[in-house]
C-alpha cells in the first residue's frame, strides 16, 4: 500500500508501547493496534496503571486509547487487519546453546515472523523494530517468502521488509519520540523496497521533518543500531576508566570531563562518571556486536568492543570494593541503605541495573540492605535479587533485604548510604533532609555517590564521610575534612 491506514505492533513492551502510542497520537487517521502474548501486560495497558513508567506516557495513552489506539491479545486479528506491522519483541542475550552469553536470542522475532506468514491474507510491510544482529531481515524475508500464499482474489501476497531501529532512551522516551534526532529506515534497494520505505517515512512525516528521516540499505540500518549503542556505552566506559585514575591521583573526573567536553570534536554529552551503566540494551547489544565480529573472523574488533563491557563490570566491582574497604574492610551484619534501584532515573525498569550487582555483592558480604526507589515495585526488587532456581533463596533475600518507603526510612540506623540511581529526589534533597538522615544513622556515617549527583561539600558540612566516583581518594585526611 502507498498510504498506511492500519498499523499492528507485535510486542507491547518498553519500545512497542510508547512508540506506537505516539504514532497513534500524531496520526489520528491511522488505526494502531498493539498486541502481545502476555495477557497481564495487555490488561495493564488497558488500565489506569500502565506497565511502563515514562514521563508523559499516561497523557498520550489517555488521549488515544479507544480512539485509534488499541491494546489486545488477539495477535492474529491485528496482523490480518494491518498493512504495516512493527515487530517489537524482546531480543535478549542467549543463555544457552551456541553463542550463549553473547548472541541475541532471535526466537521471539522468528515466532512473530512465522505468525505473520501463516495468518496474513493481504500484502504487508513488515518493520523490524527490535534490535537485531546484522542480516536478520534476510532470515525474516526467507521465512515470509517461503510461506506467502494467495489473497482471496487470487493474487499472490507480498511482504516488504524494513529495518527501523528505535533510538529512544528510557526515561525520556516520549520526548525522544516527539522530537527524534533521526528516524532511520533501511530497505532493500529495489523499487518495492523503496516504496515501502517511503510509506513508513510518510507515517513519521506527520510530525517529524523529512530532513530527519534517513534511508539506507537494510544491513546498514541494522548495524547502525548496534553501532550507536556501542559508541554511547564506550563513552561511559572511557570516562569511568578515567574516574579510576582520578581517584588514585586526586583529580576530579567532573573537571576532566568538562575540560575534554569543551573540545567540539569530543562534545560534553554522555561523559558522566558513575558506578557503571545498566539497562536492557547497552550490554546486550555490545555482546551482540562482539559475537557478530567474532563470527566474521574479526577477533581484534570483537576484543575491542568486549573491553567496553569488561570496563563496566570493573567499574561496578571497584565501587563495591570501595564500600567494603572504606567501612573498615567488613560490612558483615552492617546496615547499608541503597537509594535507587532502577537502572536510571525516570523509569521503573531494573534490567541490568547497577543496584542489582551491588546488592548481590553486599548480600554475599552478609550485610543487611534497605532499598528505596521511587518507582520500582517491591515485587520487582525481590525478583531481581533472587537467583533463579536456587531453593530457599527468596527466603534468604527477605531476611537480608528490606524495602523502605522513603530515603529517610532506608537510611534509618544505617552505617552507609549508597546512591545507585540519579533520581531528582536524591539530587534535590535539601541540607535539612540530609541532616535528618545523618542524625538517624550510625557514626561515622558514610555516603557513596555512585552517580555523582550530590553536593559533596554540603554533605561533608553535614558530617558525612563522602566518596564520589572519580573525585579523589577517600581515605586521605583532607578529603574527609
Ligand atoms: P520488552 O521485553 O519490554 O517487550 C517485548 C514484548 O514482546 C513482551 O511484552 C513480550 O511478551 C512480547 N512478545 C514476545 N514474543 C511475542 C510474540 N511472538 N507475539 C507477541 N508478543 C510477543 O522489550 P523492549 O524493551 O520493548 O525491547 C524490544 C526490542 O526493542 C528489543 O529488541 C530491544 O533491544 C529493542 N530496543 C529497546 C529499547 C529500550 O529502551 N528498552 C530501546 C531501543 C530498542
Amino acid at each position: 500500500p502507498t498510504h498506511v491506514k492500519s498499523i499492528c505492533c507485535i510486542g507491547a513492551g518498553y519500545v512497542g508501547g510508547p512508540t506506537c502510542s505516539v504514532i497513534a497520537l500524531k496520526c489520528p487517521h491511522i488505526k494502531v493496534t498493539i498486541v502481545d502474548i502476555n495477557p497481564v501486560r495487555i490488561a495493564a495497558w488497558n488500565s489506569d496503571v500502565l506497565p511502563v513508567y515514562e514521563p508523559g506516557l499516561d497523557e498520550v495513552v489517555r488521549e488515544c486509547r479507544g480512539r485509534n489506539l488499541f491494546f489486545s491479545t488477539d495477535v492474529d486479528a491485528a496482523i490480518k487487519e494491518a498493512d504495516l506491522i512493527f515487530v517489537s519483541v524482546n531480543t535478549p542475550t542467549k543463555t544457552s546453546g551456541v553463542g550463549k552469553g553473547f548472541a541475541a536470542d532471535l526466537h521471539y522475532v522468528e515466532a512473530s515472523t512465522r505468525r505473520i506468514a501463516s495468518v496474513a491474507t493481504s500484502s504487508k510491510i513488515i518493520v523490524e523494530k527490535s534490535t537485531v544482529p546484522c542480516r536478520t531481515a534476510a532470515s525474516m524475508r526467507t521465512i515470509l517468502e517461503s510461506n506467502s500464499t494467495f489473497a482471496a482474489d487470487g493474487t499472490q501476497i507480498s511482504f516488504q521488509i524494513l529495518s527501523n531501529p528505535e533510538f529512544l532512551a528510557e526515561g525520556t522516551a516520549i520526548r525522544d519520540l516527539f522530537a527524534p534526532d533521526r528516524v532511520l529506515i533501511g530497505s532493500l534497494d529495489t523499487q518495492q523496497g523503496k516504496a515501502a520505505a517511503n510509506a513508513l517515512s510518510e507515517v513519521y512525516e506527520n510530525w517529524v521533518d523529512r530532513s530527519k528521516v534517513y534511508q539506507t540499505g537494510l544491513w546498514s540500518s541494522e548495524l547502525s543500531k548496534l553501532a550507536a549503542n556501542a559508541l554511547l556505552a564506550q563513552r561511559i566506559s572511557s570516562i569511568n576508566s578515567l574516574a579510576a585514575i582520578c581517584e588514585a591521583t586526586g583529580a576530579n573526573v567532573d573537571e576532566v570531563a568538562h575540560a575534554c567536553g569543551l573540545d567540539g570534536r569530543i562534545g560534553n554529552k554522555f561523559l558522566k562518571a558513575s558506578v557503571g551503566f545498566g539497562g536492557s540494551c547497552f550490554q546486550k547489544d555490545i555482546l551482540n556486536l562482539v559475537y557478530l565480529s567474532e563470527s566474521l573472523g574479526l577477533k581484534e574488533v570483537s576484543d575491542y568492543w568486549h573491553q567496553v563491557i569488561k570496563m563496566n563490570e570493573y567499574s561496578k566491582e571497584r565501587f563495591a570494593r570501595k564500600v567494603v574497604s572504606t567501612l573498615f574492610n567488613t560490612i558483615t551484619f552492617k546496615k547499608i541503605a541503597v537509594l535507587g534501584f532502577a537502572f536510571k532515573k525516570d523509569t521503573g525498569d531494573t534490567r541490568e541495573a547497577a543496584a542489582i550487582t551491588l546488592c548481590k555483592y553486599f548480600r554475599q558480604e552478609r550485610a543487611f540492605i534497605a532499598i528505596y526507589d521511587p518507582k520500582v515495585t517491591t515485587n520487582q526488587i525481590m525478583l531481581d535479587l533472587t537467583e533463579p532456581g536456587v531453593v530457599d533463596d527468596a527466603e534468604a533475600v527477605r531476611k537480608q533485604v528490606r524495602i523502605a518507603t522513603s530515603m529517610q526510612d532506608a537510611c534509618d540506623d544505617a552505617e552507609a548510604v549508597i546512591i545507585c540511581t540519579e533520581w531528582d529526589e536524591f539530587k534535590n534533597a535539601s541540607k535539612q533532609e540530609w541532616e535528618a538522615i545523618y542524625k538517624a544513622m550510625k557514626k561515622p556515617s558514610f555516603l557513596f555517590d555512585g552517580r555523582g549527583i550530590v553536593d559533596t561539600k554540603m554533605l561533608r558540612e553535614v558530617g558525612f564521610k563522602v566518596h564520589a566516583v572519580g573525585k579523589g581518594p577517600v581515605i586521605v585526611d583532607p578529603v574527609w575534612a
